[in-house]
């Protein structure tokens, strides 16, 4: 799939703006604080229904304005697509397909598929488990509805459980109470778990194989899913994830908070055996982030058949020469919009100049 065209209106920076694109490799170029970013990140949430910057929608709004719109015009095979967002002051957001107002706002993630990596990935590797848990979950998601309104149930029933842990400590019949939540949590939580499994099962092959590709062989990268669940029949990992919820009971009842379940679990990575969370250089980070990005791009080309849009905020300037190369010819073959102040590799590319907007 490729994206075609791009319209704006009163979105961050830009107050009405239209960019088109080709097929393969795109590079948009422009100064600092030009609009690069902002450009990126509305065609992020035209695919993932949110921006990577922040949770507080209204803050795209061009300042001073009520609405910030967007418009992505897509291409599959041969069929089009339209994608229109909305943003309005008071939060509220009203997303169209081909002119289809959606119900569910979940029902935009999965029409325009995206790996997006950012200086900001690096996150990835050296910060807290959640963001590891997210990078699985935002592929997922976007690859399997089922798990992405799995995912958004776990959240809520876990919200609520955690609500009554705090809110009904002192009553005697909580485990009573908690039997229902108990129960549902098992069941999403273990199918979050198995799918999660089945994901790091099925990228880490991929994953060796481009980071063995960026390091030239030096670099053996290994990935596991990490969880006190264990993998199995769907039936099983839900009877256990719903025994260890309720033997812990009474140290969630300590802690007024669920401290089992699928959102305490990571993703171990590991390079030559060495765990790279801790001891990785920040040069082995960056490239073992882009790896698992880069492996994204061929799970989703074996589980739905079709490449992402791949979108490279600001990485070339961070990566060596040959790094910058490598992550050139690895990313032929699909769209490719990158942002860089200035661009001078001899390949070939659709060349994007954004100019700061006058005030
Ligand atoms: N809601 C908004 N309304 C108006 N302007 C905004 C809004 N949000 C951000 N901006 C402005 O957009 C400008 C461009 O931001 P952006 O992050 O896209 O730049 P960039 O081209 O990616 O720069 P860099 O090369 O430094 O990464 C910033 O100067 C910022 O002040
Ligand atoms: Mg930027």
């Amino acid at each position: 799939m490729y994206i075609e065209s791009v319209q704006l209106k009163n979105f961050r920076s830009y107050e009405i703006k239209e960019v088109t694109f080709k097929e393969g490799l795109n590079i948009i170029v422009g100064q600092n604080a030009s609009g690069k970013t902002n450009l990126l990140e509305s065609i992020y949430c035209s695919g993932i229904g949110k921006s990577p910057r922040t949770n507080n929608y209204k803050e795209m709004i061009k300042w001073g304005n009520d609405i910030a719109y967007i418009k992505v015009v897509l291409r599959k095979n041969k069929t089009l697509n339209t994608i229109e967002f909305s943003i309005d002051s008071q939060n509220k957001k009203r997303i169209a397909v081909d002119g289809i107002p959606l119900v569910k706002l979940g029902e935009i993630i999965g029409i325009l598929n995206i790996v997006f990596f950012s200086p900001d990935e690096m996150k990835l590797i050296k910060e807290s488990p959640q963001e590891r848990r997210r990078f699985a979950d935002i592929s997922l998601s976007q690859q399997n509805k089922k798990y992405f309104y799995s995912l958004s149930k776990y959240n809520n029933i876990l919200t609520q459980r955690n609500k009554l842990l705090k809110e009904h400590r002192d009553v005697k019949a909580l485990p009573e109470m908690l039997y229902g939540w108990d129960v549902q949590l098992a069941e999403h939580g273990a199918y979050i778990i198995q799918k999660r499994y089945e994901f790091i099962d099925k990228i880490k092959g991929f994953a060796k194989n481009m980071h063995n590709e960026l390091t030239s062989n030096l670099e053996d990268l290994e990935l596991e899913y990490e969880s006190k669940v264990e993998y199995g029949e769907i039936k099983a990992m839900q009877e256990a994830f719903f025994d260890r919820l309720r033997k812990d009971f009474d140290k969630d009842l300590n802690l007024l908070y669920t401290s089992f379940g699928a959102h305490r679990d990571d993703i171990s990575i590991k390079i030559n055996g060495i765990d790279v969370r801790k001891f990785g250089s920040q040069g082995q980070q960056r490239s073992v982030a882009l790896s698992l990005k880069l492996a994204e791009i061929y799970l989703f080309e074996s589980e739905v058949g079709e490449k992402p849009v791949l979108l490279l905020d600001d990485v070339l300037s961070e990566l060596d020469p040959e790094r910058r190369r490598k992550l050139m010819e690895l990313s032929s073959g699909l769209q490719t919009l990158i942002t860089c102040t200035d661009f001078d590799m001899d390949i070939a590319h659709n060349r994007i100049l954004i100019e700061k907007e006058k005030k």
